[in-house]
């Protein structure tokens, strides 16, 4: 039996179906993030976990606990939302022991306890300043300081560092993730950004129209997405209308825009597919090993990175290169592409819905 156990849960608003048939189990000490596009449904599952929302249908399972049945305040579960304000005329260390007042937990333990939490989170030389004297992420470890300070069986973060600058975010991100191995809590975060999800999870469970689409691992979801969607949603690609001819153990033939390409083996009957081809599998190769060539329409420097844009007969391809500090193609100049066969990904077509 997993820690964790979500099986068919579903929440109706009326007409609009929020949350379909949702079903995810979660390890001990594991960290999974729910990642898709704003409106996916991400933050009524993690209501239900928390007791704030009543599921039409399904089951939480914690534990060996059926959760449904337990108040939310009994549920003894740490939270962080975006909007879960601190208490603005409490000091951080007030803050942080009133989850334990709350159960009744007595002065000496309470203050061993919040002294505990507020290291983990690394604000113990703040213990006696108020939320407003302090910047969003030291009001952010505080926030998770309270959560932790309770020990839940589970952590629920819901976008807890959207609200915070990039640069802050990276940092808080690394320590997000140091801080839940440190305590060894489960946890689920909510979250729209991909690159926050990959960086922090064991797995992740990617969400569209309500529905869970899949669940690895952030390498295996990036190599093999199961859908365009997918393939678009973790990471850039480029991505091709295509038709499978033909397809055995050896490879593929695929007609893309007029010219015959090889792809790998395919799971896919012939007919129309979307090929997918992540930009920096892409590479710029001497005329005589072209696949395709053509001039460069844009050309972006990102500092680590090069991005290109290249108009191909193909259509449009998007090109990365890692800034080696050397001379790279300038706009106009006409550059040779290549990739490796097995490089492309063959998906199912999708109708727009993405
Ligand atoms: N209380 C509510 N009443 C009606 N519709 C809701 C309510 N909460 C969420 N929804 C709808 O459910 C869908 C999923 O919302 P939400 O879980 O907040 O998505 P996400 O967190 O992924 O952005 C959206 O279409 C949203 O408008
Ligand atoms: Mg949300």
């Amino acid at each position: 039996m997993p820690f964790l156990q979500l099986s068919g849960l579903t929440k109706r608003f009326g007409e609009v179906v929020a949350v379909e048939d949702f079903s995810l189990a979660v390890e001990k000490g594991e960290f999974v993030s729910l990642l898709g596009p704003s409106g996916c449904g991400k933050t009524t599952t993690l209501q239900m976990i928390a007791g704030f929302e009543q599921p039409t249908s399904g089951h939480i399972m914690l534990n060996g606990r059926h959760l449904e049945e337990v108040p939310a305040r009994n549920r003894g579960l740490g939270i962080v939302f975006q909007t879960y304000a601190l208490f603005p005329h409490m000091t951080v260390e007030e803050n942080v022991a009133f989850g334990l007042e709350m159960r009744g937990i007595d002065k000496k333990e309470r203050a061993r306890k919040v002294a505990g939490a507020l290291e983990l989170v690394q604000l113990a030389h703040l213990a006696k300043r108020y939320p407003r004297a302090m910047s969003g992420g030291q009001r952010q470890r505080v926030a998770l300081a309270r959560a932790l300070v309770i020990e839940p069986e589970l952590l629920l973060l819901d976008e807890p560092l959207s609200n915070l600058d990039a640069k802050l975010r990276e940092e808080m991100q690394l320590e997000l993730r140091r801080i839940q191995q440190e305590a060894g809590v489960t946890t689920l975060l909510v979250t729209h950004d991909q690159n926050e999800a990959m960086a922090l999870s064991d797995r992740v469970a990617v969400m569209h129209h309500g529905r869970l689409m899949q669940e690895e691992t952030p390498f295996h979801v990036y190599e093999n997405p199961k859908s365009s969607f997918i393939s678009t949603f973790l990471g850039k690609t480029n991505s091709l209308a295509a038709t499978l001819k033909t397809t055995n153990d050896e490879g593929s033939a695929l007609d893309c825009n007029g010219m015959e390409l090889a792809g790998p083996p395919a799971h896919l009957r012939p007919g129309p597919i979307t090929v997918s081809l992540r930009p920096e599998r892409i590479e710029i190769v001497e005329a005589g090993e072209a696949v395709v060539s053509g001039p460069v329409i844009e050309r972006i420097f990102l500092g680590d990175q090069w991005l290109f844009r290249i108009e191909t007969p193909l259509g449009p391809l998007l090109v990365v290169r890692r800034n080696r500090g050397q001379r790279e193609p300038e706009h106009g100049e006409t550059v040779h592409l290549a990739w490796t066969p097995h490089h492309l990904r063959l998906l199912p077509k999708e109708d727009g819905a993405a």
